[in-house]
């Protein structure tokens, strides 16, 4: 072992402990619901995942899942292009596009791989990316792997700004127009009808990272696209199949033929990392089926982000105002959006507090994320809970 380098890790984390910053994973114990166990606290009700739908222990998903198991067994022990590719990939593929609108879709382990294996692979020397600032950490990583493009960031839903940063771009090809569908910090949208009209006028490419918007937004919950009534006008979609879609893991690329055939060749998270687990394809593809066949899924985790924001409201709190399934609470300090969360989970309600660097600085905050899985009880139990932890902190009064 390298002493010195084994030190100098330890003081960095025992820096994050004194700063009260220091992250804590909780163990679960029971399938991810609105209300699970956990090792370290017992029983909680969950106001931190993104199971929006909840899927994650929806019957006949987990079976599906059981039956991909017993059918494909754990997986192909290849990368897809040698022999790691099975028909539930191509089935999961033609049905992800068909549900988005799009020609071809193509799934990676994780929404985090999509992204970082999208941008090198389209934008070499001579192209443009424009990307929000406050676009997840997936984004933000895969366009610096996109190190031949020229590259630019706009402020956060400043129209004027991406224009500006369009106008520069003159002369390059492609110019990628990037955002978050649904910003998971805020819980906010793109805006994106102006972003499609601004993309068509300099002639840009528009790609939309809806991971956080699929199964939330629209009628049908098919993203803040069908939210806005722009369904064929966004040219590339990403997204996860970790959250809403049952929640295990998995992400995509979904846009034209071409584009999908070009990552098939070129992206290296394809050519170089194993598929999606087969398991993972089945249970992701009867969500997708569980989905469309019950899309009052949607309408209820709408009644209860609603009912919960109302809450929250009438204690006292003001939460960020937004059309998704996020609520955040601006705390302030990192050390203290901890300390309420740590709180929060001594009275049986699991939520994450988020700080710097994640958020800016002075901002941090608790984000509660609804599930239509939540019942009222449990809701109210959680706002009693926040009403006290509030008062204890000097939030409320
Ligand atoms: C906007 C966005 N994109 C991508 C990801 C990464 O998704 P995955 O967990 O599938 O890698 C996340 C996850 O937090 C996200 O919020």
């Amino acid at each position: 072992m390298n002493v010195a380098f084994e030190k100098g890790l330890q003081s960095e984390l025992d820096a994050l402990k004194a700063a009260g910053t220091y992250k804590r994973l909780r163990h679960l114990t029971t399938p991810m619901a609105a209300e699970v166990h956990m090792e370290e606290a017992g029983d909680v009700i969950v106001l931190s995942s993104n199971n929006y739908l909840g899927l994650s222990d929806e019957p006949s998903v987990v079976e599906a899942g059981k039956r991909g198991l017993d059918q494909y067994g754990a997986g192909t022990a290849s990368v897809r292009f040698i022999c790691g590719t099975f028909d539930i990939h191509r089935r999961l593929e033609d049905r992800i596009a068909e549900f988005l609108g799009t020609e071809a879709s193509l799934t990676y382990v994780s929404c985090w791989s999509a992204n970082t294996g999208l941008f090198a692979t389209i934008c070499g020397p001579g192209s443009a990316i424009i990307s929000d600032e406050l676009n997840h950490a997936s984004i933000i990583d895969g366009v610096r792997l996109a190190s031949k493009a020229k590259r630019a960031v706009y402020k956060h839903g400043d129209m004027a700004d991406l224009e500006t940063k369009l106008k520069e771009a003159a002369g390059c090809a492609p110019i990628l127009v990037v955002t978050d569908g649904v910003f998971s910090m805020e819980g906010s949208l793109a805006k994106l009808p102006e972003i499609v009209a601004l993309a068509k006028r300099y002639d840009a490419v528009t790609v939309v990272d809806d991971s956080h918007g699929t199964g939330v937004m629209g009628k049908t919950g098919r993203g803040t696209i069908e939210h806005f009534g722009l369904t064929g006008q966004v040219d590339i979609i990403t997204g996860t199949l970790g959250k809403a879609l049952g929640g295990a893991a998995g992400g995509f690329v979904a846009g034209s033929h071409a584009l999908i055939d070009t990552l098939i060749q070129r992206s290296r998270p394809q050519l170089f990392s194993n598929a999606l687990p087969a398991t993972v394809a089945c249970s992701s593809l009867q969500a997708i089926e569980y989905l469309d066949a019950h899309p009052d899924l949607v309408d209820r985790l709408c009644e209860n982000t609603a009912y919960f924001r109302a809450g929250l409201k009438r204690i006292g709190y003001k939460p960020l105002d937004g059309p998704s399934a996020i609520v955040p609470i601006i705390v302030g300090e990192t050390a203290s959006a901890i300390a309420i969360s740590d709180k929060l989970l001594e009275r049986g309600i699991f939520v994450t507090g988020f700080g710097f660097p994640v958020v800016p600085e002075g901002t941090a905050r608790i984000r509660t994320q609804l599930s239509a899985s939540l019942t009222k009880d449990e809701m109210d139990r959680a706002l009693s809970a926040f009403e006290a932890v509030g008062k204890e902190v000097g939030l409320l009064t």
